[in-house]
């Protein structure tokens, strides 16, 4: 039996625990801090993910046989290097390679050596270089800080004077530090997909394909968010692509790290660009996609204790995923106002009809506030169901999101439209 230590607090780690609950292997599954839905599969902790010294004494005191870090910070700040130290087996990348998440320059530099397909891209430290870069290059444009600034870092400016206001805002602070350097990049054409990889160092265990809708509202419209709802498969992944994608993106990268003293263990989360050449890469993650997690976890029929532990251990290369037939999909609900500051407080209510129609119910941002479920933040339910197919699994998410009391949230209306359009295509009239 194994002791599990899940650290995050969101959708993607209520599907984690919702997974890990179900493995025959698993003693006692612990999170911190976690939320209302985790606390269903695990016994929740206050602990301080940043505080290394603390989070290695709990492992200690509770014998835990493995620890799966979700987000990305603690992995960037080495909670990975502190377990690893302490003799205790963790799923997540060390410090150093989580910089392909960290670091966008990182990322870039390790395309250019290994010759990765990616787009064209210049690193600057000031904005007077910065700017005459892009004015020789025009717009539309691509302007990321170069750190981690919680998915907001990014500007695709359609205009020049929209990239150079970038370059003001991220060299005069709006990003902290993680605007310190600025990459520019060339604008990629295309449709996105999120394809997942478990890593052990060596190995790579393709995981899986999504997609994810960024934007806040309807019609990919309004401003970027961490994500309003995904499905999982992508169509736009065949198995060409995918195969193309290992060989050409996945597998340099893996022997690039492990050259480099960083092999990468976790998930390696690679967001794409696909057009008619094939994919290119847009950005890593050195975690799994919120709330794409939430849909990949739907779909695993393998025991994701045995795939976790074999990819902290080394061992992927003995192992096998097998995925359902059918499609998830999941819708977020989020408090008003978000991604602006989100509206805290408001009362929920209906989950349990909402999970009568067949769907489940992931928790992101809520508490329990005397008995009553609440709101705490941005993103606070993905309401998550599997179909035949993608219009199915939208239909039974919506019924279910509409079977949910919550006159402070909202959410799209639209999610999987590509699919949906996709498979109204190919269907006979
Ligand atoms: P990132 O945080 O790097 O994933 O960027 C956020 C979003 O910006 C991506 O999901 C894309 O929609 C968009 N994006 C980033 N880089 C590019 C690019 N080079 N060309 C077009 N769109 C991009
Ligand atoms: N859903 C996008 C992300 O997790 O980065």
């Amino acid at each position: 039996m194994m002791n599990v230590l899940l650290i995050g607090s969101g959708g993607r780690e209520h599907a984690l625990a919702w997974k890990i609950a179900q493995s025959p292997l698993l003693g006692t599954l612990y999170a911190a801090p976690g939320n209302p839905g985790i606390a269903d599969h695990a016994l929740l902790s206050p602990l301080d993910p940043f505080d290394q010294d603390a989070v290695v004494a709990f492992c200690r005191d509770k014998a835990i046989d493995l620890v799966v870090v979700g987000p990305e910070a603690p992995l960037v700040a080495g909670l990975a290097d502190a377990l690893s130290a302490a003799g205790i087996p963790v799923f997540g990348p060390s410090a150093a390679a989580a910089q392909l998440e960290g670091s966008k320059g990182f990322t870039k530099d390790l395309c250019a050596r290994e010759n990765i397909p990616t787009g064209a891209y210049q690193r600057f430290n000031n904005a007077p270089k910065a700017k005459a870069y892009v004015r020789a290059q025009g717009a539309p444009i691509v302007i990321k800080a170069d750190g981690l600034a919680a998915g907001k870092g990014v500007t695709v400016a359609m205009s020049l004077d929209e990239a150079l206001g970038a370059i003001d805002d991220c060299f005069e602070g709006a990003f902290g530090e993680a605007g310190a350097e600025v990459v520019v990049e060339q604008f990629l054409h295309g449709e996105e997909a999120s394809f997942f990889c478990l890593c052990d160092g060596v190995t790579a265990l393709p995981f899986g394909t999504a997609q994810d809708h960024k934007r806040v509202s309807d019609g990919d419209t309004g401003p970027n968010t961490g994500g309003m709802g995904a499905y999982s498969p992508a169509p736009v992944m065949t198995s060409a692509l995918i195969e193309q994608t290992m060989t050409e993106i996945i597998e340099p990268t893996m022997r690039g790290m492990a050259a480099m003293g960083a092999p990468f263990t976790g998930v390696l989360y690679a967001g794409l660009m696909i057009d008619e050449t094939g994919p290119r890469l847009i950005e890593y993650n050195a975690r799994f996609g919120d709330p794409e997690c939430q849909v990949l976890m739907m779909r695993l029929k393998t025991d994701v204790l045995v795939l976790l532990k074999a990819a902290a251990e080394g061992r992927l290369a003995e192992v096998a995923a097998d995925w359902r037939n059918e499609a998830a999909l999941t819708v977020v609900m989020a408090a008003e106002g978000y991604p602006g500051t989100p509206r805290k407080g408001t009362p929920i209510a209906g989950l349990d009809a909402a999970e009568a129609t067949g769907a489940k119910v992931f928790h992101a941002g809520t508490a329990l506030n005397d008995g009553q479920l609440v709101a705490t933040g941005g993103r606070v339910l993905n309401v998550t169901a599997l179909g035949p197919d993608v219009t199915t699994a939208q239909a039974k998410a919506y019924a279910a999101v509409d079977a949910i009391q919550w006159p402070g949230g909202f959410c799209r209306r639209d999610i999987g439209w590509r699919a949906v359009e996709r498979e109204a295509a190919a269907a006979p009239d």
